[in-house]
Formats: structure tokens, sequence, C-alpha cells
């Protein structure tokens, strides 16, 4: 896996920013090269001139600086750095953040990355204990946003309490560690699919399910906490993607296949989506319309099983695991799977359980060559916790 080594540097208006020089000066030492966008505030506590100096490259502030919005536009600012961090992050720019407001270069960076993203925040301490303070700390935190400090200290307000920015030398350290994902799954490749797959009747009507993707997203994002490099094939859902999941979305089940192949190789393969096991024969080229008599049945025709297909490919995953949603008999349909299906593992579950379709909990049972192993009733994230580290452990093994 590649090592990241770039990282945008965000300074917010306050006090703190002068430590960010020293913080590119840090980084530089460890080989990790910066380069800074000022907000408007925080361009009045360093200049973009130090900034420059100390990165190397131009500092940037305006987002509608077209000389510089031609050479590089915040879209791929966002996306050339391996990591984006905020130092300080202010009270204002965490709120912005949080609101996904994007009226300046800084917060268009910060909705426009799909990168990892560090916060040192650095405020007064009544701001910093303030409900919408707390409340946006909470919703950037729920978004994937990572935290270092504030430490608690004297500011330079007079006041005492939380809200210090963290040292440089911390932020470097924080920074270093979330650079390089070690885990037990580093190294490793992982494709993961979830939620629906939608097959089109006419141009205005498909056919699909009620996946809403949350199992298969958390499981992208526990492969991806491990240190594994995720290909999220999706289908369509409301969820947003996992912070360091490369998602490609997708509608009908031959695209998710596709997308698959692409994908591949992979050590790991975990297909989760509810793929529709039928489409519409033919699709009609404009809205079907009722008329008046009876309807005519609607002819339908198979799908590709995808699982089955990596299964039998010549490039077939090192562990391959399925889901099987059952509404009866788990346990005889899910291990018929394990072996019809080809792959090694079968994560079983109950659908007709309340609120396990759609919701946030599941009850699930991992079938495998050496049996059939039922888990509590836990959260998604649980149960997604403990498969990547199950699937750790048995990579490890061999
Ligand atoms: N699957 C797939 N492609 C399909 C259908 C299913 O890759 N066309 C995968 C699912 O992602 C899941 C597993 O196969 O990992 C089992 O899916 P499930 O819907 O439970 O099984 P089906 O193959 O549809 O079998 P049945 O309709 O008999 O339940």
């Amino acid at each position: 896996m590649k090592t990241a080594s770039r990282v945008l540097l965000i300074v917010g208006g306050g006090v703190a920013a002068y430590k960010s020089l020293e913080l590119v000066r840090l980084l530089a030492k460890a080989g990790v090269a910066c380069e800074a966008v000022l907000t408007g505030a925080g361009a009045q506590f360093v200049t973009p001139l130090s900034l420059s100096a100390l990165t190397g490259k131009p500092a940037r502030s305006e987002l509608f600086d077209l000389t510089e919005e031609a050479k590089m536009g915040h879209i791929e600012l966002s996306r050339s750095a391996d990591l984006i961090v905020v130092a300080p992050a202010t009270a204002d720019l965490m709120a912005k953040a949080a609101a996904g407001i994007a009226g300046d270069l800084a917060t268009t960076t910060l909705l426009a990355t799909d990168k990892p993203v560090l916060m040192a925040p650095a405020m007064n301490v009544k701001m910093w204990e303030h409900p919408a303070t707390r409340r946006n700390l909470a919703q950037l935190k729920a978004d994937g946003v990572a935290f270092i400090g504030p430490d608690d200290g004297e500011m330079a307000c007079g006041e005492y309490g939380p809200g210090r920015m963290a040292e440089p030398a911390t932020i470097r350290d924080a920074v270093l560690a979330m650079l390089k994902p070690s885990g037990p799954l580093k190294g490793r490749r992982a494709l993961v699919t979830a939620g629906p797959t939608r097959e089109p009747i006419d141009p205005v009507r498909y056919l699909t399910n009620r996946s809403s993707g949350t199992q298969g997203y958390a499981i992208a994002a526990a492969l991806a906490a491990l240190g594994a490099e995720v290909t999220l094939v999706s289908g369509p859902t409301a969820l947003p993607a996992p912070r360091g999941v490369s998602r490609v979305e997708v509608e009908m089940a031959e695209a998710m296949l596709a997308a698959c192949e692409a994908a591949l190789p992979a050590d790991i393969a975990v297909m989760t989506a509810a793929v529709s096991d039928w489409k519409a024969a033919s699709v009609a080229p404009g809205k079907l319309k009722k008329g008046p008599g009876e309807p005519e049945p609607l002819k339908l025709a198979k799908t590709p099983d995808i699982l089955a297909t990596l299964a039998k490919g010549p490039k077939r995953p090192r562990l391959l695991i399925g889901f099987a949603a059952e509404t009866e008999a788990l346990e005889v349909n899910a291990a018929a799977k394990l072996s019809s299906k080809g792959c090694d593992w079968i994560v079983g579950n109950d659908v007709t359980e309340a609120g396990v379709m759609g919701g946030a909990e599941n009850r699930v049972t991992l079938f495998s060559a050496q049996g059939a192993e039922p888990w509590p009733r836990m959260s998604k994230t649980d149960v997604a916790n403990r498969l990547a580290a199950r699937i750790a452990a048995a990579l490890g093994d061999q």
C-alpha cells in the first residue's frame, strides 16, 4: 500500500495560528510535505508569505483567485493531499464544517474532500464548552473527523481551561499516526458490495428491495480502520462514503459485477449487497402506459450472481464472504449457499427479525467449514468490527 505523505494544512483565525508554522517545520523534518490554505481570519494571524516560505508552495486563501483556481481547483486541492489538518480549528470553522457550509476556499476544500480530516481545536474555554460547539464537535466526529486536543491551560485571553491548541509536536505525532495506518490489514486490498441494486422496467420504474446498505458501509469502514485499502461498490443508498474508502456507485447488477471485477485483485471480498435476482426481461424504451385492460405480466430474467461469478473467476479473492438474508430456515439455507456460491464464509441473518432490514442492529450467524457460530444481537457497527477482526485473524493465520 502507498504510504501517504502529503498534508493540506488549513489555518484558521486564532492566536494559536502562529503554532502552525512550527507544525509545518516539524512535519517537513518528518518527511511530510505540506501545502497551506488560510481562512481570511487566519491570514490576519500568520502571513501567507511565512507559510509559503516554510512549505515551499504558495499558501492560498482565495476561492475565486482565478489564476490559482485555474492551476489547481479546490476539488483537486482537497484530493491531492493524503490528509487534511485544520490547525487551529476555530469555533467558527468547526461550525461551518459541521453544517457543510462552503463559503471560502478552506470550507469548500473541507466539504469537497474524501480524505481523512484531523482538527486541532483552539478557542476560548467558554466557546469550547458552549452547547453549540459541543453539538458541532459531535457532528464532526460522527462525520468521521478526527480530533487532537484541545489542551487545558492558560489562554491568550487570560482565562484558564480546555481550549488551548495541542502542541505542534503532539499534532505532528497524530498526523504521522494517521498517515501510516497501521493495523493487521495494512497492505491488504478489500472489496465490499453494499446496498440494493435497481433494475429498470421502463424509464421511470425499477425493481429494487429494502436494503439500506448500512451493514456493508459499516464493514467497509471497519476494514479500512484496520488498515485495508477498501473499494466499496455500492448500489443506491442515502449513506455518505466512509472516510478513507473509495466508493464506486452503480445501479444495476450487471454494473455492480463489472465494478467488482475492475476492483480485483483483492485479498478480501465481502458481498453484502442485496443484489436483485431478477431484472425485466426487456426494458421498455418509453413509459409503460396503463391502458384500458388488465396489465400484461412482467417478464423477468435472471441477473448475474456476482458472488458466484467471483468465486469461479481467475482472480478469486483469497477470503470470499457472502451474506445470506433469509426469511426462513436460516441454518439450512445459509449452509447451502456456502457451497452453492463457492465462498469461504456466509454471514447469515434472519431478515424477518424486527428492526434488522434498514435498521441499526443485526443478529447474524457466521457459517464456515468449521460450522455455524451464532453471534448475539448487536449494532451493525459492532457486527462490522467483529467481522473485520475475524478477517484479520484468518488472513494472519494463512
Ligand atoms: N449475490 C450476488 N449476486 C446476486 C445475488 C446475490 O452477489 N445476483 C450475493 C449477495 O451479495 C450475498 C449472497 O449472494 O452475499 C446471497 O444473497 P441472497 O440474496 O441471500 O441469496 P440469493 O443468491 O439471492 O439466493 P435466494 O434467492 O435463494 O435466497
